[in-house]
């Protein structure tokens, strides 16, 4: 166990975390987790703001896990900045970093063990074109809650379909924790802050802005209905050289489902597409068909 300061702890083992959790909870401490995969960015560090402002011991686990990336993607690649994270952690008051090895979390080898299926919703939109992301993401939130046996856990609604998921399995499998999601941060000129963004250049960076003016767009458009909304978001996210769009989509927040042409209210819009071989992701609230 490595004491950052003024009592940041860095636990690399399941034992040690649980062994230091099981005493503050039999103090009466109540314990928010805010998983993340690190390379934090301002996006992160309001999740466990707000963790610290609804439990006694705040964890944050560190963890790039693999089963969440598919063949080709950048498990590699994915920035690994341990130090940097932890010392941003500890400014923050943070209690815990849970940082453990993949052979940690999974001693029988990645493919050898149980894991959690998402269902059809985990199939669709980033499922579709991240076979098994949802899957490998579900198995290790899960093992991430049954390790900390958190109160509440903190997802960021950049991912959107993550916290629906992590939502949908903590309701299905009766799982005693509550999830808090957290508005999604941007940067002054609006984009959403992502890990990812480290990969983007100079010209990609400027690219990557079309995904939230395509939100914009639909968003402007919304009051007229679902049909003008994806026709105004495709339209804005263009032709440009270098970007391509995955999808764009407006779903029903309570089911994730594609909204039909006669839905009235408040709806979720999803944009992913390709900036040079970096995927980003976005997606706003919209209140459709108010107009007139
Ligand atoms: O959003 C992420 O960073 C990851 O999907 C999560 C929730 C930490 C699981 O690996």
């Amino acid at each position: 166990m490595t004491e950052v300061d003024s009592g940041t702890r860095t636990v690399p083992t399941i034992a040690e975390l649980r062994a230091l959790l099981d005493e503050r909870r039999s103090a009466g401490a109540s314990v928010a987790l805010v998983p993340t995969m690190g390379a934090l960015h301002d996006g992160h560090l309001a999740l466990v703001r707000r963790a610290r402002e609804l439990a006694d011991v705040v964890v944050v686990s560190i963890f790039v896990n693999p089963l969440q990336f598919g063949p080709g993607e950048d498990l590699e690649r994915y920035p690994r900045t341990l130090d940097a994270d932890v010392a941003a952690l500890a400014g923050l008051g943070v209690d815990v970093v849970f940082a453990p090895s993949v052979d940690e979390m999974y001693p029988r080898g990645r493919d050898a063990g149980t894991t959690v299926h998402a269902g059809p919703i985990g199939e669709r939109y980033e499922g579709a074109s991240r076979p098994g992301h949802f899957n490998g993401m579900l198995t290790v939130v899960a093992k991430l809650f049954g390790i900390a046996q958190p109160d509440v856990a903190l997802f960021g609604q950049k991912d959107a379909q993550q916290v629906h998921l992590v939502s949908r399995m903590v309701a299905d499998l009766d799982l005693p924790l509550r999830i808090e999601t957290v508005p999604t941060v941007r940067e002054s000129d609006g984009l959403a802050l992502s890990s990812r963004n480290r990969y983007l250049g100079e010209a990609e960076r400027r690219a990557a802005l079309v995904l939230a003016e395509s939100l914009r767009a639909a968003e402007a458009a919304a009051g007229e209905g679902p049909s003008e909304l994806l026709a105004e978001g495709v339209a804005a996210f263009g032709d440009h050289d270098g970007v391509s769009l995955d999808y764009f989509v407006v779903v029903d927040p309570d089911t994730f489902l594609p909204v039909s042409e006669d839905f009235r209210g408040r709806a979720l819009v999803l944009v992913a597409g390709l900036v040079g071989s970096t995927r980003l992701i976005d997606n706003a609230f919209v209140e459709v068909g108010s107009d007139g």
